[in-house]
């Protein structure tokens, strides 16, 4: 196995200069603070790349789907005490194979979620399972739902089963920015279909602005309201006035600064990511591999992070406990925790997929459910179901992430297809 000198990231920052022109001009006219033209600039851009009316520069991703779920649980259960979540002693629906920041909110406003299975064409939430959780849970109205690795959920499919019953969408396209999907015959970004859309400038992301976060919507109430959470919840007044618990959520001008800069990039970025997508399922043809799949008919993502799957007959044996893993090599064959360990050997950082959010420790005992029905509690001693429907840990079992850093070169991606390749000899 040949190990890089440089080391491959997985998905670092790609920065093109002109961010610091606008760090300078927030240092030169002293707008160092959580107001300024980068945020104005930023939200104006934001909104016209996205189609949308509104965007509120927050701190994260994080901030953004918190104060998006707090809104929705406002909406549906109406307003909180101040010791209280909008959504105490309310169930919501959410994608099960994810970020836990998309999720956490739920719990942040006291809720309890729902976890939905995923789907293998998408690697998201399976419009069936979330049929079947409104059959067995009619009462809830809110959905949590990401677009992972930047590519598209069926989200057509979902949002009209969720209008059909009334239910509220917070879309979490912090991963997804600059991804499409065809609704209607029309195509539309990601972050777009929800009542309530999310994206993040985190580090890692597809548009960095080393931090940083925003709240989509084309309703100027709701882009109000959590402007007004963001900044402390102040009232007009003379003094702080409070009547609404606050948040020191808002986007800061430094980082709008970086994020201003980087905007004009977010198409050359998507290119970029699309290439490596496109190499790497060339360049593993012929192992028992599969790179994360997508809708080509209704969807164009933005290939954030490229991805792959081991055939099932492909795998060797492979466990997991809750922190570490082991293998036994086999020839022919191989599994996420030996390419890992081999890649990282050779100086290139991989990941597991994110595991799936109703396997963690945290929310085990959260209700889980299937395109089949409940997921909990399926197996018996005495009566042989074959294996129980989990598709989220299936792919989390079989996945793993790749090197997708822009500034790969074409060599460096062909050492890593080259150490993939070498772990099924
Ligand atoms: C799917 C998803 N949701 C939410 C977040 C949270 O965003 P942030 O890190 O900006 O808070 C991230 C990434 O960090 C993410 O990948």
């Amino acid at each position: 196995m040949k190990r890089s000198d440089k080391r491959i990231f997985l998905a670092t920052a790609t920065m093109h200069g002109e961010e610091e022109k606008y760090i300078k001009e927030a240092f030169d006219t002293n707008w160092v603070t959580t107001v300024g033209k980068n945020i104005d600039e930023v939200e104006r851009l934001v909104a016209e790349y996205m189609g949308m009316k509104y965007a509120v520069g927050l701190s994260c991703g994080t901030s953004a789907l918190h104060l998006a779920t707090k809104l929705a649980g406002e909406k549906l259960y109406g307003q909180a005490k101040p010791n209280e979540g909008t959504l105490a002693g309310h169930r919501v629906f959410a994608s099960d194979m994810t970020f836990d920041a998309s999720i956490n909110p739920i719990a942040y406003e006291d809720g309890e979620a729902i976890f939905l299975d995923t789907e293998y064409d998408t690697w998201n939430t399976d419009p069936k399972a979330l049929e079947k959780a409104i059959e067995m849970y009619p009462d809830v109205k809110l959905l949590v739902m990401v677009h992972l690795y930047g590519t598209p959920g069926k989200i057509e499919e979902i949002k009209d089963i969720c209008d059909k019953h009334g239910i509220l969408i917070v879309e979490d396209a912090c991963e997804s920015l600059g991804a499409k999907y065809k609704y209607k015959g029309e195509w539309m970004e990601t972050g777009r279909f929800g009542d309530y859309g999310c994206i993040s400038f985190n580090g890692n992301k597809i548009i960095t602005g080393s931090a940083g976060g925003m709240f989509l919507t084309d309703n100027k109430d709701d882009a109000d309201k959590v402007r007004k959470w963001s900044t402390q919840s102040r009232e007009n007044a003379f003094w702080y006035q409070h009547e609404e618990v606050g948040y020191n959520y808002r986007m800061s001008n430094i980082i709008a600064g970086i994020i201003r800069g980087q905007m004009p990039y977010l198409d050359e970025h998507i290119r970029r990511k699309t290439e490596i997508y496109n190499r790497y399922k060339e360049g593993l043809k012929g192992l028992p591999v599969h790179v994360n799949p997508y809708d080509e008919e209704k969807s164009v993502p933005n290939f954030w992070l490229s991805c792959m799957i081991i055939d099932e007959e492909a795998m060797c044996k492979q466990v997991r406990d809750d922190h570490k893993a082991l293998y036994i090599h086999e020839k022919g064959k191989s599994c996420p925790t030996e390419i890992l360990e081999k890649l990282e050997e050779c100086n290139m950082e991989g990941r597991p997929i994110w595991k799936p959010m109703h396997a963690q420790p945290i929310y085990r005992t959260n209700k889980f459910v299937t395109a089949k029905g409940n997921g909990r509690g399926q197996s018996n001693a005495y009566i042989d179901r074959g294996k129980a429907q989990d598709v989220g840990m299936d792919i989390f079992t079989r996945g793993l992430c790749l090197p997708s850093d822009i500034k790969m070169t074409a060599e460096q991606q062909d050492m890593v297809i080259a150490t993939i390749k070498e772990c099924f000899e």
